[in-house]
């Protein structure tokens, strides 16, 4: 349990100060630009970015990403997160809710964000070769009950399981207790990667699962293998990861897998840390975008403040990219190929 904990301080610690960015393979979003309309014939003021998500209204459509839960400082992060989250409308994901599974006195860290924001989407997050063997649908319905959740995301991490030092990569299974979960689980499913996109392949075996909701978190933003690189002190296994800096589906990429699957609600997310990169997300065909680094930096740096003042620029860039590619609303704005061209 200390294990689980102390691991998940050292990843925060590290993608908070160390360069743990892709160096060569990029989110794709500087190949995409709008369209600019001199002539949009709408008023900004009747620009309307709000957008439903889980049976609640969001101010926009963004999320906070996946990032902690079960230590103390933890518990911080959760709360401040929560109050941003909730002071501008938009959704919020915890980290991984292993440690409230094995120890109950963890749970507090996960709660303390329901109870400040009552009025947001609350998402739980379990990993993918833990749902195999170790926890069921019971157990994990206690503990979304207990924290509040309004549904469960589930992270897909195979790159980082094969790299971390106490990793454990078990896949095998995996598909079918995502079925069986899909099955008996009275909460909305999303699955996620962490970092390094979803295929094609991937995304339409997931569909044929029941799952309707992806979170493709591609590459070209935070870099597991980097963050797994730092951690690890035998040369030999950091020779091993390195050869991994650049592994990955773009997040660019990963949407558009997204999109040819059809009828399947998108997050984007994976490098996602500018206003424009938001709105381009939105506009290739995204619901909903997501952000974790960005939101733990600025954290760290700013506290509330700062995460309230990214929100609003995130928020504010995507209402006038939509004023200026004359789209007063999401509907008109989200996945238009009208408004956004592909030129490298
Ligand atoms: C410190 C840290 C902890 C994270 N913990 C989790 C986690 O518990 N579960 C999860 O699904 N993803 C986790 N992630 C991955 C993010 O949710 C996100 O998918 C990924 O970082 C890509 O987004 P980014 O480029 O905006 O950081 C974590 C990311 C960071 C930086």
């Amino acid at each position: 349990m200390k294990k689980i904990n102390s691991r998940k301080i050292e990843h925060r610690q590290i993608a908070n100060d160390r360069a743990i960015h892709f160096h060569e393979l990029t989110t794709g979003f500087e190949d995409y630009h709008f369209i600019h309309n001199a002539l949009p014939e709408i008023d900004f003021g009747e620009i309307d970015i709000r957008t439903d998500f889980l049976g609640y209204q969001l101010k926009a459509p963004l999320m906070i990403s996946s990032i902690s839960g079960g230590d103390a400082r933890s518990q911080a992060l959760n709360k401040d997160l929560a109050v941003a989250a909730s002071q501008a409308g938009i959704a919020l994901t915890l980290g991984s809710i292993r440690p409230a599974l094995e120890n109950k006195d963890c749970l507090g860290s996960y709660r303390i964000a329901r109870d400040i924001a009552p009025d947001i989407p609350i998402i739980a997050n379990i990993g993918a070769s833990q749902i195999v063997k170790q926890y069921k649908t019971q157990q994990l319905i206690k503990v979304l009950k207990q924290i509040g959740a309004d549904a469960l995301s589930i992270h897909l991490n195979p790159l980082q399981e094969a790299l971390q030092p106490e990793g454990e990569p078990h896949f095998k299974g995996v598909s079918r207790a995502i079925e069986i979960l899909r099955e008996t689980l009275p909460y909305p499913i999303i699955v996620k990667e962490i970092g390094f996109g979803l295929s094609l392949d991937v995304i339409k075996r997931l569909q044929k699962m029941g799952i309707q909701w992806i979170d493709v978190a591609g590459a070209g933003g935070t870099s597991w293998s980097r963050i797994e690189h730092h951690r690890t002190v035998s040369e030999e296994k950091r020779a091993v990861a390195a050869q991994f800096f650049e592994w990955g589906i773009a997040t660019t990429e990963a949407i558009r897998n997204a999109l040819k699957a059809k009828q399947l609600n998108i997050i984007a997310s994976g490098g996602i840390d500018t206003g424009l990169k938001f709105a381009k997300a939105i506009a290739l065909g995204a619901e909903i975008a997501g952000a974790a680094k960005s939101f733990l930096q600025t954290w760290n740096r700013d506290g509330v403040p700062g995460i309230c003042e990214l929100i609003r620029v995130f928020a504010e860039t995507l209402r006038i990219a939509m004023f200026c590619t004359g789209c007063q609303n999401l509907e008109k704005f989200r996945g238009n190929k009208a408004i956004i061209t592909y030129r490298k």
